[in-house]
Formats: C-alpha cells, sequence, structure tokens
C-alpha cells in the first residue's frame, strides 16, 4: 500500500517530538506533507521551534514546518511547562535550529494541501490544541470533505482529566475548537488517556532506547526521564505515557487498538467540566457516532515498533 499522506499538526512537547521522530522515520507508512505548530503545552515560538529541532535530530532538515494560532479560538491559552518544562523540550540540552520555518502561516498550509491533493487522499494528525484544524475549517468550509481521516491525541473517558478533574489537557485548551472538529462529519479517530496511560515508559523500554547507541536514541531516552517525573509522582506509576505517538503507531499498525466507534460531545459550558469529552462508549443516547473512541493498546507490541522505528534514524 502506498504510503499515508499526513500532516502533523503538534505543540512539541517531549512525547510530539518522539511522534515526529517516529513518522519520519517510516517513509513506507507515512509521507509528512508538514508539520504545523501551535500554541499549548509552551507558547508558539517554542513549539515551532522544537518541531524544527526534532525535523533536525531525525535528519530531515528539508521537512515543511510551519507556524499557526498563538491562542485558542476564544480563550486564553493555558500551557503545561509544569510537566514539559520551560522549553517544551526540557531535558538534553539542545542547539537552536538552522532549519528554516516557512513563511505560510499553518492555517493557510492547511488549507492550500487539501485544496491542492485529490478529496480523501490527506490524513491529519493533531497531537495538540485543536486550534488549527478547527480555524482552518472555519476560514475554508470547503476542505472539510476533501480529509480523509482526523487521528488525533486528545480526550478521556474512563480515565477522566489531567488538567482538571474531567478534561484532558489538549481538548481543555481549546475546547471550541475541539467542538468544531467533533461536529465535522469527517471520520476521526480518537487516543484518549483511555489508552495513552497504557504507554508507559518503563525502566526496561527506556533502556531499550538507550540500547539503540545513537543520539536519536539517547535523545528519546533522556527526555522521557525528565517528562516521567512529573506522572510517576502524580499517579506512582513505573513511567510516564508516551501519549502522542500513539497516534503514529496507529498509522502504521493499527491492529495495537481497539475501541468503539461512539459519540463524543465536548463540554463548552461548564466551568467544572469545561473540555470533557463525553464519550457515550456504552450507547445510551441515541447520538450518532461521530469517532472511533479507543480504549486499549497492546503496549508491548507499541514500543518494540517505536523502537525499531527509532533505530532507523
Ligand atoms: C497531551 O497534552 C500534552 O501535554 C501532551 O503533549 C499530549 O499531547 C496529553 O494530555
Ligand atoms: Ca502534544
Amino acid at each position: 500500500m502506498a504510503p499515508r499522506k499526513i500532516i502533523i499538526d503538534t505543540d512539541p512537547g517531549q512525547d510530539d517530538a518522539v511522534a515526529i521522530l517516529l513518522a519520519l522515520a517510516s517513509p513506507e507508512d507515512v509521507t509528512v506533507l508538514g508539520v504545523t505548530a501551535v500554541a499549548g503545552n509552551v507558547p508558539l515560538p517554542l513549539t515551532e521551534k522544537n518541531a524544527r529541532i526534532v525535523c533536525e535530530l531525525a535528519g530531515k532538515p528539508e521537512t515543511l514546518v510551519f507556524a499557526g494560532c498563538d491562542v485558542p479560538m476564544k480563550r486564553k491559552l493555558v500551557t503545561a511547562e509544569h510537566v514539559h518544562g520551560k522549553t517544551g523540550l526540557d531535558g538534553p540540552k539542545m542547539d537552536d535550529p538552522t532549519m528554516p520555518l516557512q513563511a505560510q502561516h499553518g492555517v493557510d498550509f492547511i488549507i492550500e494541501t487539501l485544496r491542492t491533493h485529490d478529496a480523501g487522499t490527506v490524513t491529519l494528525c493533531p497531537l495538540g490544541p485543536l486550534t488549527n484544524i478547527a480555524t482552518a475549517f472555519e476560514k475554508a468550509p470547503d476542505i472539510v470533505d476533501k480529509v480523509q481521516e482526523i487521528v488525533l491525541m486528545g480526550g478521556a473517558y474512563f480515565e477522566v482529566g489531567n488538567i482538571t478533574p474531567a478534561a484532558e489537557f489538549n481538548i481543555y485548551v481549546d475546547p471550541e475548537a475541539a467542538k468544531i472538529v467533533f461536529a465535522s462529519g469527517i471520520p476521526i479517530v480518537v487516543m484518549p488517556l483511555d489508552v495513552t496511560h497504557h504507554a508507559l515508559t518503563t525502566h526496561a523500554r527506556v533502556d531499550a532506547f538507550s540500547a539503540l547507541g545513537t543520539k536519536v536514541g539517547d535523545m528519546v531516552a533522556a527526555w522521557t526521564n525528565f517528562f516521567e517525573r512529573f506522572d510517576k509522582e502524580k499517579y506512582g506509576s513505573e513511567g510516564a505515557p508516551l501519549h502522542d505517538p500513539c497516534v503514529i503507531a496507529y498509522l502504521i499498525q493499527p491492529d495495537l487498538f481497539e475501541g468503539r466507534h461512539v459519540n463524543v460531545e465536548i463540554e463548552t459550558q461548564s466551568d467544572l467540566t469545561l473540555g470533557m469529552t463525553v464519550a457515550d462508549w456504552w450507547r445510551v443516547t441515541d447520538r450518532k457516532p461521530n469517532a472511533m473512541f479507543m480504549g486499549s493498546l497492546n503496549a508491548d507490541g507499541f514500543f518494540a515498533l517505536l523502537t525499531e522505528r527509532l533505530a532507523r534514524l
């Protein structure tokens, strides 16, 4: 099968960084048309810079990186330095990137790419707040029908929230954008915390990254060690969840995941549950299913795939 054409929309973030590396290491499965940065884990000037750092680390400085929206559609930006550190990529010291940032706005790149490709041939892979994607849909409604699929990291149901008791970070930061995306009618695959909390960086898995004996292996091990400290303390787990690489792993090996096609609505009104992804897992309403909401992961298979692919870089 020909590789799937994708746009990675991202707010790196150590786990975003690993997702980008996995995609760039897998040309037989995905062609990365571009990487669009969005404000999220840290402000936009850092997320776009981090995206370029990661592409250079992968040895792919020819990758097109764009800066998108710097604030959510209707709200003030909430960031997550408490998890990812001040730069968003805290851990080992990284040199500033030398590859260029594209002049075009990330939203316009998304619009132009969908307009210039045949309908049903471009998949969107959001790994951060959905601001860029929803803004593109509002600005150019004609592109909505052209999207092949959206495979995103965001939301939580049984696992509940990580930024508030009810909400997962990516959806909480821009719930209005998430509402637009989930109402778009596009086929959506969701990697919620219910799944990503099984993608845990145990000692053995981090040792396997280091054992690659490459710069990429050392960097991923160091990033996950940094990123881990927060989740270990919070959840008492052996490691931290590698959330965003689940999106790319799904495109490569979908049978690692299982879920249900259900209705998912986004809470935008309540202060208490703002950004909650209300998934009708038990199908107790007659609301139309709009998303494949994943619920489980073959974690050993996931880490085997990730390690094997990172070894190529
Ligand atoms: C999500 O929020 C960010 O901190 C991570 O990069 C991931 O995309 C997890 O809630
Ligand atoms: Ca992210």
